[in-house]
């Protein structure tokens, strides 16, 4: 006979692996979640990692931290901190780890992102820098690596634009932006082929070390595909990952939608 009868959201439902009916804490939205998975994207300059977060934390609700874009907006506001990576960000290399190393500790803290799980864009960027979260027990679920060759990059580069008021990524060959509002799109000013060729060789000279902190979680990522193909199979390393921390998540999302069901204890 059944003992009580509770009337719960499809995203409460699921089973254990005997096939026995389980609810779990109500969630307050009905956006797919992903509990606390933790992700690092990694990629030479232009390989695509800002289109790819963009779909990432559209989809799976993660908190991006971009650390490139922390320090453009300390640059912008001129903090101290602005003040001092302002040179470095200029000659396309890596800002101290003085600098860094403490703003991505503290944001990785804040409550939103132990809630939702993070999406770390950009960091670390040298063994010194895994290294200091090491320490912290800071650790990814996944370290997506996206490879482009490095002949690709300063084309990327160069066609690039960004939407000040949207933060929309374009680009005028691969994604052009809609007309109204080209007129509004800006360069990144580190965004040239000099500037990006030192930007490469900083990437290349510091990827290995950075990558042998990761090789258990790590998923190597074909960035010359299209950007929805890229994204293809960075969901389905995403969805690996989720099954792997959670499964019970993972047969949630995969329930067909209703507004209620009825499970039993
Ligand atoms: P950051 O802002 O992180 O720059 P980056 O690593 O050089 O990467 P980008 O933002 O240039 O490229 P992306 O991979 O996001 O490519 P996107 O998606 O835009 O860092 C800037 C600077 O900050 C550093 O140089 C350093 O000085 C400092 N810094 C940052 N982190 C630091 C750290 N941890 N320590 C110390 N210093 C640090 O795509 C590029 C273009 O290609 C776009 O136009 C897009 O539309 C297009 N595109 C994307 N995907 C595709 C595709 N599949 N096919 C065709 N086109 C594509």
């Amino acid at each position: 006979m059944l003992a009580q009868q509770r009337v719960v959201t499809p995203r409460q439902q699921g089973t254990f692996r005997s096939g026995k009916a389980c609810v779990r804490p109500a969630r307050r939205s009905s956006v797919r979640t992903t509990a606390t998975l933790k992700v690092m994207i990694s990629g030479a300059p232009a390989a695509g990692k800002g289109t790819q977060c963009a779909k990432i934390i559209d989809k799976y609700n993660l908190v991006h931290i971009s650390v490139g874009d922390i320090l453009r907006d300390e640059v912008k506001n001129g903090t101290a901190a602005g003040k001092k990576a302002k040179d470095y960000m200029e000659r396309g290399v890596l800002v101290p780890d003085e600098v860094v190393v403490e703003m991505v500790k503290s944001r990785l803290a804040q409550d939103d992102v132990k809630m939702q799980g993070w999406l770390l864009d950009g960091y670390p960027r040298s063994a010194s820098q895994a290294e200091a979260i090491e320490k912290e027990g800071i650790r990814p679920d996944l370290f997506l690596l996206i490879q482009v060759p490095d002949e690709l990059l300063v084309e990327r580069v160069v066609g690039r634009r960004l939407d000040p008021v949207t933060g929309a990524i374009y680009h005028m060959k691969y994604k052009l932006p809609p007309p109204e509002v080209v007129d509004r799109l800006q360069q990144r000013s580190d965004d040239t082929e000099d500037k990006c060729r030192v930007r490469v060789a900083t990437h290349n000279a510091n990827v290995g070390a950075v990558v042998g902190y990761y090789k258990d979680v790590l998923r190597e990522i074909d960035g010359t595909k299209s950007m929805d193909a890229v994204f293809e199979d960075i969901s389905a390393a995403l969805d690996e990952a989720i099954t792997k921390k959670d499964p019970l998540e993972a047969y949630c999302k995969d329930q067909p939608a209703a507004d209620e069901c009825r499970v039993y204890e």
